[in-house]
């Protein structure tokens, strides 16, 4: 039986994440959830998120899915763990890649980009205190980043000073690493290899995640089959807003024009859920 994954974010930041999945599976059947309505996620209290987290994965659970991908790093930050105290089926977080950053740097210096929640979340400081005891991490909140990108914003001057602002410290100090701390920064490779000098590697999570889930999948008897891509056909990415459907259409566009490699995104209606942004 072909897998049903359920996959949420603020916006269309996990898109990144579920291009991942569909290149490692096309035939999963993928069912993506925009929290557009709530966005911005990277500023809000983590109890707000976490509450937020529950009615996003119920909704996910009832529409079907085998597993979950928390595909937010400031939500899995804020909620993962009470996720999986809730619900009964794997959920797969994400959260910034440290680890590979420290691990590929030679310098022992790198850069973490991170939406202000993530950067100054508890799972963000475990992370530093196991992986990074003896490198110096530039942890680089960005406030606003992320808007841009689910603007379609992912190139141009305004893109380009506040990533140019933040990384200078950085990489005067010898950063040879950059770790991609949120989801909607993977849309920001381009002009990020552009400002970057070509020995600074950049570092993201998405790739890992979608082995991750594909590993969680194959425990839970859901073989990936051989040859995937024919076994099967490859299934669109079903993806929803809680929010306007025509300005996720729009952004996806955008973000398709700027170059991001996506697979074929079939948008439903949107789906009001819950009480409405304050
Ligand atoms: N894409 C999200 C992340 O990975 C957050 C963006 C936001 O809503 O602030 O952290």
């Amino acid at each position: 039986m072909v897998a049903r994954v359920g996959i949420f974010d603020s916006g269309v930041g996990g898109l990144s994440v579920a291009a991942a999945l569909h290149r490692r599976q096309p035939s999963l059947r993928i069912r993506y959830l925009a929290d557009t309505a709530f966005f911005p996620y990277g500023g809000r209290h983590p109890d707000e998120i976490r509450e937020r987290a529950v009615v996003l994965a119920a909704q996910l659970v009832e529409d079907g899915a085998d597993a979950l991908v928390v595909a937010c790093n400031t939500a899995s930050s804020a909620a993962l763990e009470h996720l999986r105290e809730v619900f009964d089926l794997p959920i797969v977080g994400m959260e910034p890649p440290v680890k590979p950053a420290v691990e590929s740097s030679t310098s022992r210096i790198v850069a973490v980009l991170a939406t202000p929640g993530t950067a100054s979340g508890s799972r963000l400081a475990r992370l530093n205190e196991r992986f990074a005891q003896d490198a110096r991490v530039f942890t680089l909140p960005m406030p606003g980043l992320a808007d841009l990108v689910e603007a379609g914003e992912v190139d141009g001057a305004r893109v380009e000073e506040m990533l140019a602002a933040a990384l200078e410290e950085p990489v005067r100090a010898g950063a040879d690493a950059v770790a991609l701390g949120c989801t909607h920064y993977g849309f920001l490779r381009p002009v990020l290899a552009r400002l970057l000098p070509a020995h600074v590697r950049l570092v993201d999570a998405a790739e890992p995640v979608a082995r991750r889930t594909m590993h969680v999948l194959a425990e839970r008897g859901f073989a990936a089959p051989e040859g995937a891509g024919e076994a099967g056909g490859a299934e669109d990415i079903l993806c929803y807003a809680t929010g306007d459907a025509t300005a996720l259409e729009a952004t996806i566009t955008s973000l398709r024009d700027a170059g991001a490699d996506l697979p074929s995104i079939r948008i439903g209606p949107s789906v009001r859920m819950g009480r409405p942004v304050g």
